[in-house]
């Protein structure tokens, strides 16, 4: 069994002022543990005081919400996979399902972002995920393939075997409706033999996200093939992000 990895993904929330104070209240109260993994991604400018306040925790990983898709230049307002490496990051989210739809993010841009941050060595967690009317169509597991191999494609097999896999159906995302641990079984199944049909070794997590809370974090987490959860609004209070990092 894979050690579970649990991911706090604040988006557009916590300040520095707030990062660092969660981070304090957090490792007050979360001791290191080796058979699980936590993650934050906090907002870009709020990345440093979070690290800053979670000094001397090792245990714990950050990363950024997004990279550009360009190494640098002349692109305003953006972050680069480097900047972030500098700044300490060790992963990143890519493909986020705001990212797809809200920003508009192709599988071109997300596969360039995948190759940007692995090529500056911050692990890419790749976002997939079907939309509301792809799943009634029958379509999310050609749409979560589409997105899966657009994302690794460019990988080489060492860097295949750093990525974090997020299936996300964005219908679940901060919906208050979560998939069934059935419905998350089935899409992960699907991922993973992908993913070895790929050559990506079964050490690469696949977590689950959408509307995760600390009373569905368990059965999720129980889910056949669900190695994680990748959490939004559960994760943006200590109290409940505490119980989720906890669960299982
Ligand atoms: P949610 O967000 O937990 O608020 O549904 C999850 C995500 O977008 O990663």
């Amino acid at each position: 069994m894979r050690a579970p990895v649990l991911a706090a993904n604040w988006k557009l929330n916590h300040g520095p002022t707030e990062a660092a104070a969660f981070l304090r209240a957090f490792c007050g109260r979360y001791a290191p543990r080796d058979d699980r993994t936590v993650m934050f991604f906090p907002s870009a400018l709020a990345f440093a005081a979070a690290r800053e306040a979670a000094a001397g925790r090792a245990d714990l990983r950050f990363g950024v919400q997004n990279v550009a898709a360009h190494d640098r230049g002349a692109f305003t307002g953006e972050n680069s996979a480097a900047i972030a490496r500098d700044a300490g990051a060790t992963c990143v989210l890519v493909g986020h399902s705001e990212r797809r739809h809200v920003f508009g993010e192709t599988d071109a841009e997300t596969a360039e972002k995948c190759a940007l941050a692995a090529a500056h060595e911050l692990d890419p967690v790749l976002c997939v995920g079907e939309k509301l009317d792809e799943r009634e169509r029958g379509e999310t597991e050609r749409v979560v393939l589409r997105q899966l191999r657009a994302g690794i494609r460019r990988l080489t097999a060492q860097q295949r075997a750093r990525l974090v896999i997020a299936y996300e159906p964005v219908w679940a995302i901060g919906t208050g409706r979560n998939a069934t641990p059935a419905d998350a079984a089935a899409v992960h199944a699907v991922v993973r033999a992908e993913l070895r049909a790929e050559g990506v070794p079964d050490a690469v997590p696949i977590l689950y996200g959408g509307s995760v809370k600390p009373d569905n974090a368990p059965a999720l987490l129980a889910a056949d093939g669900v190695d994680g959860l990748l959490v939004g609004g559960a994760s943006l209070d200590v109290e409940s992000w505490l119980a989720v990092v906890g669960a299982r």
